[in-house]
């Protein structure tokens, strides 16, 4: 899609006009209908035709407090109409202000994306002119919201990506693929490296597949000589099912996302270096299948980490952060960031304490909190932080290692799998955790099954601009 900032509309061409509830003045000045059946609720969408044959659609944006989530008035509209729209759309958009011109691009680009990526017959790529109106400097946030739109889509490709074709080296070539367009820096550490520097954690996690575990380091270092401002690091599990400590089959297929945290690292990192953002990121993906094989790994088994730690491993099913602390110990002492945010879908716990509605926040740190949680509510991308207590430490206990890998109680899960983290931080001041089990992949309304949610791109990448 192609979007340019317009000051004039044209009478011939589609129109979208925005309408805040109870508000159809500007509506009422392009459609002369007697009794407009169309109140501005939020989403909400009428066709009308304007004296040219031109559409003119109605397009509701609600109350002042949905203007959050304004990019999905786009998407839907976007979505549901794109088989009628050929050619240029004009959007009067005098009434939003530049972030949400920039929203409403970020739902436009979205509503391109195909989730039937593996279909024989594909459907055909949508190409559309958006002509925004605008009497406000948008040009930049044009490009900006499409930048955004368009690694959305790519990292939910890869989260939708099914794990026979999606396997850990797969990762680590799209990273590698998207390292060398967008100028930055990409390591790709396979079995035999991972061996030599000791990841046993990753290496254990992995060994029962076919596929092996790699380790994706990515590099965005604009500022010479400069100190890392910010390291994230990803769960990378191509396919979790659960290893010897077997899941059960109900909708095992959809553990194929168990890579979401990665994926938003492998996008945060593609689009700062798009945006060219003036700020210093690492990334590391620590990727591996959890398969059940004669050579995986076992409950009751210990094993050695990146860390020189060693845990007993009591559910094989708690895999993901044996993986995180391999690659959270990397990240620290290789890179020493001056902050360090791991994303991960890690429990099953943060999704039965925070549904579908917002990722469950672990951090020592006050002000990097407020931070994420403010920055969440204005993208619609929530977080809502859950303790550190030391009261959990007793659950992470082992008698024959250094820490166990599941406290073996149906309580606290999430907090548990984060204390167990922190565990790999070296005590880090500026730490956070977000467990996106909840928020990654789920429901929607543009598709008949689950999919992912693209959650995490908007929000890690605009905490990432308020340190510039
Ligand atoms: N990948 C799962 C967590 C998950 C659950 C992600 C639901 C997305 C949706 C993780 O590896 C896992 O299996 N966690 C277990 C840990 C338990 C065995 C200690 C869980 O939360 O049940
Ligand atoms: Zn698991
Ligand atoms: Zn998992």
């Amino acid at each position: 899609m192609t979007y340019k900032h317009i000051q004039k509309l044209d009478a011939k061409t589609d129109l979208i006009i925005l309408c805040s509830k109870g508000n159809l003045n500007t509506l009422k000045t392009f459609v002369s209908v007697e009794k407009i059946d169309f109140e501005g609720a939020f989403s909400e969408s009428q066709l009308y035709y304007g004296s040219n044959g031109n559409r003119i659609y109605a397009l509701g944006l609600g109350e002042p407090k949905d203007a959050v989530k304004i990019d999905d008035a786009f998407r839907k509209l976007c979505f549901n109409q794109k088989k009628y729209w050929k050619g240029t759309i004009q959007i009067l958009a005098d009434d939003l202000t530049i972030d949400q011109v920039k929203k409403a691009v970020v739902g436009l680009e979205m509503a391109t994306y195909e989730i039937g990526q593996f279909k024989s017959k594909k459907e055909k790529q949508i190409n559309l002119n958006i002509n925004i109106f605008s009497t406000k400097a948008i040009s930049n946030v044009l490009e900006e919201g499409r930048l955004i739109g368009e690694t959305i889509n790519r990292i939910k490709a890869l989260v939708d990506a099914p794990a026979n074709h999606k396997t850990p080296k797969f990762l680590g070539k799209w990273a590698e693929d998207s390292a060398k367009t967008n100028n930055y820096k990409c390591a790709v550490l396979h079995k035999k490296e991972l061996e030599m520097q000791k990841f046993d954690a990753v290496i254990a996690v992995g060994q029962g597949s076919v596929n092996p575990p790699v380790v994706i380091v990515t590099e965005y270092l604009p500022k010479k000589g400069g100190k890392v401002d910010i390291g994230l690091v990803g769960k990378g599990i191509t396919f979790d099912t659960g290893g010897l400590s077997i899941k059960s089959s109900t909708n095992l297929h959809y553990m194929k996302s168990d890579m979401g945290g990665a994926a938003v690292v492998l996008g945060v990192v593609e689009l700062v270096a798009k945006l060219k953002l003036n700020i210093n990121i690492v990334g590391v993906v620590a990727s591996a299948e959890n398969a059940v094989d004669s050579n995986s790994y076992r409950p009751g088994d210990v094993i050695n980490s990146y860390s020189g730690k060693t845990i007993e491993i009591i559910d094989t099913d708690a895999e993901g952060r044996l993986v995180l602390a391999d690659g959270l110990s990397y990240m620290i002492k290789k890179f020493k960031p001056a902050q360090v945010i791991d994303l991960a879908t890690l429990t099953g716990s943060v999704v039965q304490t925070l549904g579908y509605s917002a990722a469950g926040m672990f951090t020592n740190n006050k002000k990097m909190a407020q931070k994420m949680s403010d920055i969440g509510f204005d993208v619609n991308e929530r977080v809502w932080q859950l303790p550190l207590f030391a009261d959990f430490e007793d659950d992470l206990h082992s008698d024959i290692a250094d820490l166990r890998n599941f406290s073996g109680k149906p309580i606290g899960g999430a907090i548990t799998a984060a204390k167990f983290l922190e565990a790999f931080t070296e005590s880090h001041k500026n730490w956070m955790h977000l467990d996106i089990a909840g928020v990654s992949f789920g429901d929607s309304a543009y598709s008949k099954m689950k999919g992912a949610s693209g959650y995490g791109v908007q929000l890690i990448a605009n905490y990432i601009k308020s340190l510039i």
